[in-house]
């Protein structure tokens, strides 16, 4: 397998404050990588560094063989599901997704197409006309994954899919993501719910204040730490942040 995403000694300071300290992890074409984390363990920081929103204090970013200072040369490769809804409340579900379609150069036929098998996919066609601010909780999440797609990126980050979600609709986003998985697509999701990163990640790496504190399949790490769910593996290597 090729790498797709690899991390090497990556570190944002802002303020003298370190928000990422020298945090390094690959992650392969096709593989679901999971970035545990409490509140505040720059989860975020690091996704936006990734995506090119905020440049690294130091360290490498490396996306599909290319470095992040070729950023316009893989940003088309790259989707971003923001954890705050980044689609417009005032567009219709449809409108969102035609204006991020143009925002990412995809215009006439693949457009429409594209917008038509994500409106299936997300199950959001027969609210195709509804305005973004009418829809349920669920429903935003979804189109919010839609926007991020419609330029069919090789690799999807997302950042805390689920959260705020009741049990029903988290279900259906892990579909939502399971269905991305079967297709390929390299998946970096983070989160803070054990059991969705145990349904859904391969390998994780868990942060805390910045740092990777270790990292490996769910299995890998409950054995190593002899606990047996891995809620225990995280609650021994992750202590509640001060800020
Ligand atoms: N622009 C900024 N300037 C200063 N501090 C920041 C900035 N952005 C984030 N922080 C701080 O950096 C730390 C990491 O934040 P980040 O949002 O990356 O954490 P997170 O793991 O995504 O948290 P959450 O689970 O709450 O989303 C926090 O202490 C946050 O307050
Ligand atoms: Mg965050």
């Amino acid at each position: 397998m090729a790498v797709a995403v690899q991390v090497a000694d990556l570190a944002k300071v802002i303020k003298e404050k370190i928000l990422v300290d020298r945090i390094s992890f690959s992650v392969e074409e096709g593989e679901v990588f999971g970035l545990l984390g409490a509140n505040g363990s720059g989860k975020t920081t690091t996704f936006n560094m990734l995506s090119g929103l905020l440049s690294p204090s130091s360290g490498s970013v490396t996306i599909l063989g290319k470095s992040i200072r070729e950023m316009q040369k893989f940003k088309a490769e790259i989707g971003f599901v923001t954890q705050e809804d980044s689609f417009y409340e005032t567009l219709t579900v449809r409108e969102n997704l035609e204006y991020f379609a143009s925002q990412f150069g995809v215009k006439g036929s693949d457009a429409r197409e594209r917008i038509k098998r994500l409106l299936a996919q997300m199950k959001l066609a027969d609210k195709r006309d509804v305005l973004a601010s009418k829809l349920s909780g669920g429903m935003k999440k979804r189109l919010n994954i839609a926007c991020s797609l419609v330029h069919d990126p090789k690799i999807v980050f997302l950042d805390e899919p689920s959260v705020g979600l009741d049990p029903v609709v988290r279900r259906e986003i892990w579909a939502v993501i399971e269905e991305l998985h079967s297709t390929k697509k390299t998946i970096i999701i983070t989160s803070h719910y054990m059991e969705e990163i145990e349904r859904l990640c391969g390998r994780v790496a868990i942060m805390f204040a910045g740092r990777i504190v270790d990292s490996g399949t769910p299995e890998e790490l409950k054995k190593k730490y002899k606990l047996k769910q891995m809620e225990d593996v995280f609650a021994h290597l992750v202590k509640p942040v001060v800020q």
